[in-house]
Order: structure tokens, then sequence, then C-alpha cells
């Protein structure tokens, strides 16, 4: 059998049986769908990993992942090396503009005493979108007057060294720069290393939690009036994605709103949806 090249040499490529054996194990854990283009990623990302923790070859890795005493805490892991936090703050002006201009006004035009906001936003990476989010609507309920709605936005992610950093909230120079310069004024503090923190007003207003979308059962969260769920549905075939849309409108207030990305598709029409007919961007409502 070949071998990987540069410094993976030591290791030889996956055949296709092995190939589907850790898509299959990806699959069935995360909902991750790997096609046969991404195995040179799947490839390298394993090598990387087993040559860090002394693995010989995939088969002794993969039962070293089975393993109940250290197999759990290397799932996480290697999870952490297999998905994409890509990610940056207001990453998506058309849905953040469709959250001020629509969304809001008409969540509260329909309970203008409204005493809380339930926000989620699910597939968070590192924090950003959960930020950003906290930003716009803080604004919109000063700028509103809306003294007495208290806002919680959860963000949830499988990564849990994603969820490390995001609790921190701390971002170097670089990651603000699309952050609009009245806000970075008002919502960081400097931290003296060209590191900037989210302040504590805000923090205070965010909660991150580890969670797996393919199981959403043991997600407690419920009656949401906004869900944000962008740039992650992608990474799931078909049938996974329109589960995954099931669960989150069963999560979602009747008269809540689901945002997704873009250029992401529902595929088939959820009967309790109605979009959003607002330019570049994919949001539904769910009826009433
Ligand atoms: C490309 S990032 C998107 C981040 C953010 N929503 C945005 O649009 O900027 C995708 C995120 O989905 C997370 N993810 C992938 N599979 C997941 C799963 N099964 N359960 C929960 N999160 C998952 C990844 O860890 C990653 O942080």
């Amino acid at each position: 059998m070949a071998a990987l090249n540069g410094s993976l040499s030591c290791f030889e490529k996956m055949d296709d049986v092995l190939f589907d054996t850790w898509t299959s194990l990806l699959e069935e854990r995360t909902g991750m769908h790997l096609p046969k283009e991404r195995r040179s990623f799947l490839e390298t990302s394993l090598a990387l990993r087993m040559k860090e923790i002394g693995s010989q070859d995939f088969a002794s890795y993969y039962q070293h992942l089975q393993s109940e005493k250290n197999g759990g805490h290397e799932w996480l892991t290697l999870v952490d090396r297999l998905t994409v936090h890509e990610t940056r703050f207001f990453r998506h002006q058309p849905s953040l503009d469709l959250l001020e201009s629509v969304i809001l006004p008409k969540l509260f035009d329909s309970r203008p005493n409204r005493k809380q906001l339930q926000v989620w936003s699910a597939g968070c990476s590192t924090g950003e979108e959960v930020y950003t989010l906290c930003i716009v609507i803080n604004q919109f309920l000063k700028d509103l007057s809306y003294n007495d709605c208290y806002l919680a936005v959860t963000g949830m992610d499988i990564s849990m060294p994603a969820l490390v950093i995001a609790r921190k909230a701390i971002y170097e120079q670089n990651k603000i720069r699309h952050v609009p310069e009245q806000y970075r004024k008002d919502y960081f503090i400097e931290q003296g290393d060209m590191r900037f923190q989210v302040i504590d007003a805000l923090r205070k207003r965010v909660c991150f939690v580890p969670f797996n979308i393919v199981d959403m059962k043991k997600t407690l969260l419920e009656s949401m009036d906004i869900i944000f769920c962008q740039n992650v549905l992608i990474y799931f075939n078909r049938d996974r994605r329109k589960k995954i849309i099931h669960h989150l409108v069963e999560r979602l207030k009747p008269g809540g709103f689901l945002v997704l990305g873009a250029g992401e598709s529902l595929n088939t029409p959820h009967p309790e949806l109605e979009k959003l007919d607002f330019p570049n961007s994919l949001a539904f409502l769910r009826k009433k």
C-alpha cells in the first residue's frame, strides 16, 4: 500500500474499506459527511493526530477511540481537528440587517412588553456569531428603550476547544476588524497586548454549552425566539439536514425565527415554516 507524503510518510494511505470505516464512524457520531474527494484531508488529519500520540496505524488508532478509558477524551480532540471553525464577527451583514429591520421589530410589535428574548446560535464555533448577535440585539433594545427586556444568547458547538475560546471572549485586533468602529469602542476593552475582550455586560448575557446537533434530544433548550444556524448544515447530507431542521423548528416558539446561511437550502419546505422575503438571506418564521 502507498504511504502518505512528507513527515507523515510513516503512515500508509487508506484503502477504500478503511476510508468507509472512518467516514461511517464520523457520520454516526457527528452527522458529518465526508465525500471521497476529502479522503486526503481525513488521512492527513488523522495521521497528524496519530503522530502526536504515537499511534502506529489507522486500525490501532480506531481501536484507541473505541476504548472506554481514553477513547472519549481522544474523540473530543479528533472532532475538533476534523471540524471547520471558520467564523468572524459580523460575518453575514444581510442576515444582520434582516434581524435588525424585520425580525426584532416583528417580535416586539407582537409583544411590546416582552420581558425576555431567547436566542440560540447552533454551531457557534469560537463565539464571534454569539457576540455579534448580542451586540446587534442589545443595540436595538437600547435604541428603542426596551429596557425591561432581558436578552439571553446561548452558543452551542461540538468542539470543546472552540467553546473555551468563546467563553474567554478575548480576540486579537485582527479578528475584530469587521466590527463597526463605534461597537468596537462600546463593546470591547483592550487588554494591553493588542487583544480585546468583550465587555462584562455583554458576556453576562451569553452562555456556551457543548452539544452535538445530531443528538438534539439531549438539548434542554426550547421556546427560542430566534435561532441562528449558519454555515453548519453544509457539512451534513440531505436526510440529516432535514432531521436537524425539524428539531430546530421544534425548539422555536410559534412566531419565532430561524436564520440559516444564505447559501444553504431546506431542500423540501417545512410545513410550519414561512420563508421571509429579504435579499441575500435565508430565514423563516415559525407559523403560529
Ligand atoms: C464553519 S463553523 C460556523 C460558525 C458560525 N455559525 C458562523 O457562521 O460563523 C461550523 C461550526 O459547526 C460546528 N459543528 C460541526 N458539526 C457539529 C455537530 N455535529 N454539532 C454541533 N456543532 C457542530 C463546528 O465545530 C464549527 O464550529
